[in-house]
């Protein structure tokens, strides 16, 4: 009888804290892990979408639709290569969701370049978690690479910027706004800088710049207490630090009363029985 209370205990003071850690745990490396994950995709990517490409001679202009691997399997991406005159003074009227508008220029100069276009699919979410928001459409990226070697990897991104009329994304693939929501526009750049700002005609996004962009309503919990934005992510790691701690001093706080009550029986017992002799 005592052996198993004491068991019990023992199992409670272990349990509390590992349950804890199993949680908090994951949740920690995830938020730190999301940034570098989503670069190595991006480079991934790259690879994947300049494989589309019909070797030896690939045309400028045209859309070619490339495979991911089978992990990824509902991603969608396209590669195009461009002069890069012709970016700068014609523009693409339409590639895929993409309105490349003229004066869009490059940095560093090259004398060609690819553009690949990523759709994230059902995998939006895993790669650009963004607490506090719904998506209402897939993430959908744009980023522009040196087209000097066709099959090079791990290409680092050229910097694209348009000096006239912002590039547009106008999202197809899309879920309707809750009513009395607002659907918001999501930009990440490359550096995990995200950004807001407001949709027009409900589902099209402007940019000056490359990176990932979608569309998203805040979520209905998340609207009812203030709004988590950007500090949410460094903020809830240092919660775990404090909460954890607490827990583990609630365990040893119900382990000691426990006891204490266990002993209260115990010297009650004895009594008892010292009375039944008695008589
Ligand atoms: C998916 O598979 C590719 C090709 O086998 C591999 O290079 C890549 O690391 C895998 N990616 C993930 C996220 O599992
Ligand atoms: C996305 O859908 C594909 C099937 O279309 C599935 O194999 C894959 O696991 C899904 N990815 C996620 C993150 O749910
Ligand atoms: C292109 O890149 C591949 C892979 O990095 C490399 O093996 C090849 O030598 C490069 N070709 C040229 C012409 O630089
Ligand atoms: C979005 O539009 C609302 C009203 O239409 C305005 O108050 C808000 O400042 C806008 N937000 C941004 C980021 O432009
Ligand atoms: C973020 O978006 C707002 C409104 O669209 C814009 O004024 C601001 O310059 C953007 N910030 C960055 C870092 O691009």
């Amino acid at each position: 009888m005592g052996l198993l209370h004491l068991r019990s205990h023992a199992m409670l003071l272990l349990v509390v804290p590992v349950c804890l850690f199993s949680f908090s745990l994951p949740y920690v490396v995830a938020q730190s892990d999301t940034k570098t994950s989503a670069r190595a995709l991006d480079a991934l990517l790259q690879d994947y979408a300049y494989r589309a490409f019909v070797r030896p001679r690939t045309r400028t202009g045209i859309v070619y639709n490339g495979y991911v691997p089978s992990n990824l399997t509902g991603m969608k991406i396209a590669a195009m290569r461009l002069r890069s005159g012709s970016l700068r003074k014609r523009g693409v009227k339409i590639y895929k969701e993409f309105g490349i508008p003229i004066g869009v220029t490059e940095s560093p100069y090259v004398e060609r370049l690819v553009l690949v276009y990523q759709n994230l699919g059902n995998w939006s979410k895993t790669y650009y978690p963004l607490p506090g928001y719904t998506y209402l459409s897939p993430v959908l990226g744009l980023l522009a690479y040196d087209a000097s070697n066709l099959t090079a990897t791990n290409l680092p991104e050229l910097e694209i910027r348009a000096s006239g009329d912002p590039l547009s994304i106008t999202f197809q693939d899309m879920m309707s706004a809750p009513a009395g929501s607002v659907a918001e526009c999501v930009w990440f750049d490359l550096h995990g800088l995200t950004n807001f700002s407001n949709a027009t005609s409900g589902n099209t996004c402007t940019t000056t710049e490359q990176g990932h962009f979608s569309i998203v309503v805040e979520s209905v919990a998340a609207s009812l207490s203030p709004s988590p934005r950007r500090e949410k992510k460094k903020s809830n790691s240092k919660v775990w630090i404090i909460v954890v701690p607490v827990f583990v001093g609630l365990a040893l706080l119900v382990l000691w009363l426990h006891k204490h009550k266990h002993k209260k029986k115990m010297e009650q017992m004895q009594k008892a029985a010292a009375d039944v002799g008695e008589a």
